[in-house]
């Protein structure tokens, strides 16, 4: 299978590191072989190799902060822009892994709908394309019978999305609930231990929860997208952040949570999508509620079904392997479901 993956930061790599260090088991339990044929940067440049690139090499060069320092080999083209390494014709997947824009898409959107137009199965960490344009997206993905995933986009690696899709595909889903950003959730957790605001979203960052500009985070837009992305995947709605009521953790401070730790409550930044719309808002919730004991960066959904009742998923919902492994669970599907 061959990859070309746009945006090469901490999920990138972490996918790099996970088809490295997985290549022979995967391989012979599941068939499962995988090349990277083209990264593109915003910051470190472009790399091109329809042979395919040095994982080494790309992890290496990344760590320098440019491609400038991957080695020579015959045939590498740099410099490449997405569309022209579409244009090639060589790839089998696209990957998007670019920073989420929530407001345009852009530019992963164009290259999205580039990639299906050329035939290629198309999977997202970028939550963008999703959020803002899942029905166009999908009904093109559908009419060049190619794939689109986007496991990534919601809880990492915690398989949200195909346990909703699949596993309950039988099963009416009337509301989905819960913790779905670890960035905040990491910073709750940690300022309950004293570490002040600006302590934990350092850490948060420097650990790769955080998005590549965190106000999204801790404003809670990042939380809006996945509920957009959920009411859309879970109930065919087309919402828009303006159908959501949102705010984020910015106005809590150490006073508030000592009060709440006070009154045995607990802050967690708390999302919910219907199929009518959604919110997202820090509440305090009892310690006896299950949701408050859901600490750092882990995150929970709680699906209400109409022949299950109530589902309930808790996972890591952000960082470096735990997304790349959402890639690789959606590359795996990609080629169980080939040709279906
Ligand atoms: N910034 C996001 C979070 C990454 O903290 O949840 C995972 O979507």
């Amino acid at each position: 299978m061959k990859l070309l993956l746009i945006g090469f930061g901490v999920v990138g790599q972490g996918l790099a590191e996970i088809l490295r260090d997985k290549a022979a088991r995967l391989k012979q339990e599941q068939g499962f072989s995988a090349q990277i044929i083209g990264v593109v940067t915003g910051s470190k440049g472009t790399l091109f190799l329809s042979d395919g690139l040095k994982i080494a090499g790309l992890l290496e060069a990344a760590r320098s902060g440019s491609f400038v320092d991957y080695p020579e080999q015959a045939g590498l083209r740099r410099g490449l822009s997405a569309s022209e390494m579409i244009a090639v014709g060589a790839a089998d997947v696209l990957v998007e892994m670019s920073p989420t824009n929530l407001e345009t898409a852009q530019p992963a959107l164009s290259i999205c709908h580039q990639a299906l137009d050329a035939g290629l199965h198309l999977v997202l960490a970028n939550k963008g394309p999703v959020a803002l344009d899942y029905s166009n997206l999908r009904a093109k993905a559908q009419a060049k019978r190619v794939q689109m995933r986007y496991e990534a986009t919601v809880m990492a690696g915690t398989p949200t999305m195909q346990l909703a899709e699949e596993a309950l595909a039988g099963c009416a889903i009337t509301s989905a609930r819960g913790i779905l950003n670890g960035t905040t959730n990491y910073m709750l957790t940690q300022m309950e231990g004293g570490l002040s605001y600006a302590e934990a979203l350092a850490q948060a960052q420097a650990l790769g929860y955080a998005e590549t500009d965190p106000t999204g985070d801790v404003e809670g837009w990042d939380a809006a997208g996945k509920v957009i992305i959920l009411a859309n995947a879970l109930y065919g709605a087309s919402l828009t952040m303006a159908d959501l009521d949102v705010s984020g953790i910015t106005q809590i401070s150490a006073d508030d949570m000592a009060a709440a730790k006070a009154a045995g409550e607990r802050y967690k930044l708390i999302a919910q999508a219907t199929p009518g719309g959604g919110s997202v808002k820090a509440l305090r919730l009892p310690l006896s509620d299950p949701l408050a004991s859901v600490a750092g960066a882990a995150n929970a959904i709680t699906l209400e079904t109409d022949l299950l009742g109530d589902v309930t998923l808790i996972g890591a919902g952000a960082g470096k392997l735990e997304t790349g492994s959402a890639i690789l669970s959606d590359l795996l599907a990609v080629q169980r479901n080939r040709g279906r």
